[in-house]
């Protein structure tokens, strides 16, 4: 009896050790998978995401456009600034006007325009807008409007008599 007593002792002690060596395999373990490898395996997921990410998606919307690059959010207006006389003159009558060409009435030669601005303005719009003998209609320079055509007129006018 006392020999199955000392054996059942004995078990005891071994199981007891056996349980402490547990105990200490597992406290290492879990001191291996720490916070900071949990973190580390975040970061290189993330990395590995970053890489293989497409290098863009195709913006379907304005909205869409304006999120992915907020330069386009608000476009510089474009203010045309009308032209003044003087430049309506420069780019669109001077080739004639001012060298005489074709027979043009030179800017400044009051003779000649003296009896052209008798005629009156309407007269010379007129000429001017829609062509007279050698001047093409607007100077050749469709794009221009009435009013830059007008201030061309009174310009050379202005200047010649
Ligand atoms: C390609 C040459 C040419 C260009 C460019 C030109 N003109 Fe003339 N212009 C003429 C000629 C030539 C005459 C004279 C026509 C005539 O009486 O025989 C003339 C005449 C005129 C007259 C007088 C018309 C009249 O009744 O006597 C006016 C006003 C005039 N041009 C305005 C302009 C204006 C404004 C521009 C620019 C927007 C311009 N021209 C550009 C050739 C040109």
């Amino acid at each position: 009896m006392s020999e199955d007593k000392k054996i059942i002792g004995d078990l005891g002690k071994v199981i007891g050790v056996l349980v402490l060596i547990a105990v200490v395999i597992s406290v290492i373990a879990m001191s291996l998978v720490s916070d900071d490898d949990a973190a580390r395996a975040a970061w290189e997921e993330k990395q590995v995401l970053n890489r293989i990410k497409p290098l863009g998606e195709l913006a379907t919307t304005t909205e869409e456009a304006q999120k992915a690059s907020p330069v386009l959010a608000e476009p510089e207006p474009i203010v045309a600034e009308p032209m003044t006389a003087k430049q309506v003159y420069n780019t669109a009558c001077m080739a004639c006007h001012t060298t005489g060409a074709a027979g043009a009435p030179k800017i400044g030669d009051i003779a000649e325009w003296e009896f052209r601005i008798a005629q009156g303005n309407d007269v010379l719009f007129e000429h001017a807008t829609k062509g007279f003998k050698g001047m093409p209609p607007r100077g050749g320079s469709s794009q221009l409007t009435d009013e830059d055509v007008q201030a061309a007129i009174s310009f050379m006018v202005n200047n010649s008599q």
